[in-house]
């Protein structure tokens, strides 16, 4: 076998079992979240951030209600973009006024909720939306966002290029606006991008000048901002070479931007820090092909389910998955191929497995962002995978695995020419 092939991960003892259980209990596909590992995620960004910095949870990264009640229980507060994370927060129990509504314009479900909710902070994107939102009489405070007129280094861009947040000549017109829209002002928005793990860089670039963007954009409009997000993009070590983002480095920096701030609080917006590295995603192997000339195993999930896997390369660069009580001796480059008619349809191109039989179990790990809920999941019309969280030992069942036949639920039949009735 070629040395270069990465191996498995190997989680602790309990982690392992956790996961076997799930599968036992629940069968597969089946996503698994360990509770302890989001709070420990918590707890690291509280060691090394300066606690003037107020944390939101990002909901695109990951809408389980389950997800939310610990994020919400954490403390922290919420970044929500739709009526349908809105409503999940709110369920999950986060503070009205430790929701922040984001996203490029506000639909009428959302709007009808910030009516509701005039506690929330409310992101505009556009004079036309500022115009909408003031037209609506809502009552929210606002911040505006800002296009970011600096290049990213994120490996998902949201720079200068990007179609989000009002650029200079924007931020002009609003300024003309501002004293009849009668909606307040409080501060600034920016987002750069996602998946950073190099210290400096996000410094760099998200933080320190998302900074000065927000303080010379409260010039141009002549406020004293209370309220500064400078988003994040916090990243996670996904393969074997990435090294981990070096939060002690980022929370000297904050600390600097702290001061520079005042009085305005400082903000961050994460998805993928506070969840990525506590899900796995459960699959059983149905069967064998040959992928690019090596061994593969056919397993019963698929790209529809990990949406994650794309944008990020994940598929080549990520570690393998770990075969649940299998021996792991004789391992040999395997790929893992998911169960769709599409031929981009790879979980993995090679890792070192062992040999596998239909039945057996593999759990990837880092699969807590931007999986299920970034993904084309009705794709030949498959039913929704369960999702189970473990806290220790204990399981908790947060969505049933849907039947086959759920995917005919809420869908009405168009009536053929000889049911209709003659005029
Ligand atoms: C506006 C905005 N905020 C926050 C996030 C969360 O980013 P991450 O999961 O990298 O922390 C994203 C992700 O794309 C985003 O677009």
């Amino acid at each position: 076998m070629s040395s270069e092939l990465e191996q498995p991960d190997r989680p602790d003892e309990a982690v392992t079992a956790a996961l076997q259980q799930i599968s036992q209990r629940y069968g597969t596909p089946t996503y698994a979240f360990d509770i302890q590992r989001i709070r420990a995620q918590v707890e690291k960004l509280h060691r090394h951030l300066p606690s003037e910095v107020e944390m939101l949870y990002s909901l695109k990264a990951n809408a389980s209600l389950g997800i939310c009640d610990v994020l919400a229980d954490c403390g922290i507060g919420a970044d929500v973009a739709s009526a349908g994370e809105f409503a999940t927060a709110l369920e999950a129990g986060f503070g009205p006024e430790r929701i922040f509504v984001a996203g490029p314009f506000k639909m009428p479900e959302t709007v009808a909720m910030l009516h509701d909710t005039p506690q929330a902070i409310l992101s505009v994107d556009s004079l036309s939306e500022l115009r909408f939102l003031a037209a609506e009489g809502l009552r929210n405070r606002i911040v505006f966002r800002l296009r970011p007129d600096f290049d990213s280094h994120a490996v998902v861009r949201a720079g200068s290029e990007c179609r989000f947040g009002l650029t200079h000549d924007d931020l002009l017109r609003c300024g003309d606006e501002l004293t009849s829209c009668g909606l307040e002002v409080i501060g600034f928005h920016v987002f750069a991008g996602s998946q950073v793990l190099d210290a400096d860089k996000l410094n760099e670039a998200h933080l320190r000048r998302a900074l000065d963007l927000s303080q010379r954009a409260a010039d141009m409009l002549g406020i004293s901002p209370s309220f500064i997000n400078l988003g994040g993009g916090f990243g996670t070590p996904y393969g074997a070479k990435d090294q981990p983002l070096d939060l002690a480095r980022v929370g000297d920096e904050l600390a600097r931007l702290v001061e520079r701030a005042a009085p305005a609080r400082l903000v961050l917006e994460l998805g993928r820090y506070f969840v990525a590295e506590a899900g796995y995603y459960l699959v059983s192997v149905l069967g064998h092909q040959t992928y690019q000339g090596r061994a593969a195993v056919v397993v019963d999930g698929g790209v529809h389910q990990r949406a994650d896997l794309c944008g990020l390369g994940l598929r080549s660069k990520q570690k393998p998955p770990i075969p649940l009580g299998v021996e792991s001796n004789s391992l040999r480059p395997t790929a893992v191929l998911g169960c769709l008619s599409l031929p981009d349809d790879v979980l993995l191109d090679a890792g070192a497995l062992p040999e596998l039989a239909a039945g057996d179990v593999l759990a990837f790990s880092n699969a807590g962002a931007y999986g299920l809920w970034s993904s084309p999941a009705m794709f030949h019309s498959s039913p929704l995978p369960a999702e189970v969280a473990f806290d220790g030992a204990e399981l908790h069942l947060m969505r049933q695995r849907q039947p086959a036949e759920s995917i005919l639920n809420d869908q009405l039949h168009v009536p053929q020419r000889q049911e209709v009735a003659p005029s």
